[in-house]
């Protein structure tokens, strides 16, 4: 499957959560080209740095739905904890050569698509509105 690139139509309006999911796209991008390239080494590179950006991401994401007493929080934490564990087993696959980096961007895009326009647009909504609320205050 082939990578697409960032649609703004998957922004959910809070600059912090956009600019890093554009980020993720980019990266995931990167990985794709390279493995496509067989650049294995570059590839892996990237897929380590996509790893980690992601896990950062997960925690500034998280931190901002607790700073807004977000209700959903221990739910979408979840959903978080549950690609995390589902990329390892892929990193596992990974090693045994069983699949190539292109296949745990595929993975991971897919999962970032439904994810942004379903439990993250939540989100958003929701810090909007308690952002909203906070400068009437
Ligand atoms: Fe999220």
């Amino acid at each position: 499957m082939l990578i697409m690139e960032w649609n703004p139509a998957l922004e959910v309006g809070i600059d912090e959560m956009d600019k890093d999911h554009r980020i993720l796209f980019e990266l995931l991008i990167r990985t794709q080209d390279a493995s496509d390239a067989g650049d294995r080494g570059e590839a892996m590179a990237v897929l380590k740095e996509l790893a980690g950006y992601t896990e950062w991401h997960f925690a500034r994401e998280e931190a901002l739905m607790e700073r807004h007493g977000y209700e959903f929080a221990a739910e979408h934490r979840e959903e978080h904890q549950r690609l995390a564990r589902q990329v390892g087993h892929m990193m596992t696959d990974l090693d045994h050569g069983h699949i190539v980096p292109h296949d745990i961007a595929t993975f991971l895009q897919r999962w970032l698509i439904g994810h942004i326009a379903g439990a993250d647009r939540h989100v958003g909504e929701a810090i909007a509105r308690s952002r909203q609320k906070a400068a009437l205050r």
